[in-house]
């Protein structure tokens, strides 16, 4: 596990986008795993900044969100799939059929999901936030470590946590469809980033912590290309 301390969110987004770009560039049909929440605004903020100023050509680049939540259509401005669409795919030039965010409505067969990226040759680099109670994806503690794409409930921390997102926390979907632990490990690289304080616990378990299924993010200590890039304050526990 490599980790790289930078100083702040804008270092975090700036080293994250400068090494996804590096991996387009050698591999422009990659396909990209990609995360949602507040911690990865910065990398696509950069990647569009750069698709403005360089042309890095999307076209051919492949994507799989993470996650969704359940009950959202796609056009809901809460939604997992309009965030993507928002914050990133309409700002480059990607074929938006070449991306893909669980459906958060028809959702019957989660697992078709995970065929879905085998037959497109698996997830070639794999964007990870963590929650601040260790989970990847919306993989809360206690999931199995072989779990693939499926409908789970959300932990009250993260509906707590992610209430800020929403008018009010009744308003938080208490599901979401996610990759599973055994779906994230199949990616051939992952990178997961953290900003913040209240990540630091997560981080230090991550690093140094026991495997355990208490906190998911400990997983990754078994994947052999994992790198971490965190500002400050989430590095300031290992
Ligand atoms: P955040 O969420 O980036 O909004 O902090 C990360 C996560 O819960 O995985």
């Amino acid at each position: 596990m490599k980790v790289i301390k930078v100083l702040n969110n804008k270092e975090v987004g700036k080293m994250t986008a400068e090494l996804i770009l590096e991996n387009i560039h050698s591999n422009p049909s990659i396909v990209l795993g990609l995360a949602t929440g507040s911690t990865p605004e910065s990398t696509y903020e950069y990647l569009i900044g750069d698709f403005k100023k360089n042309k890095t050509d999307w076209s051919k680049v492949r994507t799989f969100n993470l996650d969704e939540y359940v009950g959202l259509e796609p056009t809901h401005k809460k939604s997992y799939r309009y965030f993507m669409d928002e914050k990133l795919f309409k700002s480059v030039n990607i074929n938006i059929k070449n991306t893909h965010v669980p459906n958060g409505i028809n959702n019957t067969d989660p697992e078709a999901y995970d065929k879905l990226i085998a037959e497109n040759g698996g997830i070639d680099l794999q964007l990870l936030g963590i929650g601040t109670n260790g989970h990847i994806g919306f993989n809360e503690p206690g999931t199995s470590f072989e779990s693939l794409t499926s409908v789970v409930d959300l932990a009250q921390e993260t509906i707590d946590v992610n209430s800020r997102f929403f008018a009010s926390i009744d308003e938080v979907p208490k599901q979401a469809i996610s990759m599973g632990l055994q779906s994230i490990m199949n990616a051939k690289k992952v990178v997961l980033i953290a900003i913040g304080k209240n990540k630091a616990e997560a981080i230090k378990q991550l690093v140094n912590g026991n495997i355990s299924i208490n906190w998911p993010c400990t997983v990754l200590q078994k994947h052999k290309d994992v790198t971490i890039i965190v500002d400050e304050e989430a590095a300031s526990l290992i």
